[in-house]
């Protein structure tokens, strides 16, 4: 009975996360549903994956094995599997978000999927991306820009957590793709590519624009 109540209260603070700052449109999403009997059932892997077709969001970030990956606001994992997957062997995903539950249910998840050694969970404030200086090749926000109250202040606080030549992506449903290009452009990130093979989303792929060399020496 504890444990029930457990489960419950763990998915209350789940769905409350995801549906911060949402449309009606993004809480229709299969993974809005967060629930920890949902979580580990292989229908709701199922669901997400046609929806949101992670092959062509891997794709078009161009991951490969050895990757870093910061995977942003992570939630319960559905993305975070796919993402571990494509940078093994060699690689390593940090799984951040706000909320501690959706973590536990993302450990599971990797648990099952015999990746624990691949991924690292991280509770992170909401305004504080908590990433290592200079370390990923891949900086990821799935579907959760939209939750930043600041979203130039948070990838500039970011930035800096990338390798040199590092991606920062920004992929979410369309509506929202407006005031993260805006941001992303508002703290000297440059478009590098962009797919929209996903039906109502966008995967954008952004570097650090490069600094301006200097003027040479009029002879
Ligand atoms: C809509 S879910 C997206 C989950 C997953 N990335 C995906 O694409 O399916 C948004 C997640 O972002 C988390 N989140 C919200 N604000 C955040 C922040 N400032 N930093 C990190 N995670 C955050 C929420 O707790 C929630 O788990």
């Amino acid at each position: 009975m504890k444990l029930l109540v457990a489960l419950l209260a763990v998915a209350t603070s789940v769905a409350a996360a995801c549906d911060r700052g949402a449309t009606a449109d993004d809480r229709r999403a299969p993974h809005g549903r967060h629930d920890a009997r949902d979580a580990r059932d292989d229908d709701q892997q199922a669901a997400f994956d046609r929806e949101r077709r992670p092959d062509l969001v891997v794709a078009t970030i161009d991951l490969h094995p050895g990757d870093v990956v910061a995977d942003v606001g992570a939630g319960t994992g559905l993305l975070t599997i796919h993402i571990a997957r494509a940078v093994t062997p060699g690689g390593k995903v940090v799984a951040t978000d706000v909320d501690s539950g959706v973590l536990d249910l993302l450990a599971a998840r990797m648990h099952d999927a015999g990746l624990d050694g691949v991924v690292e969970r991280r509770v992170v404030p909401s305004d504080d991306p908590s990433l290592e200086a200079g370390t990923y090749d891949v900086i990821l926000l799935a579907q959760v820009d939209h939750f930043f109250e600041d979203r130039v202040a948070w990838l500039r606080t970011a930035l800096p957590a990338l390798k040199p030549g590092g991606k920062l992506v920004i992929t979410n449903r369309m509506h929202h793709r407006a005031p993260a290009m805006d941001a992303a452009e508002q703290a000297g990130l440059h478009l590098v590519r962009e797919s929209t093979d996903v039906p109502g989303s966008f995967v954008a792929v952004f570097q650090l624009a490069a600094p301006t060399p200097p003027a040479k020496d009029s002879p």
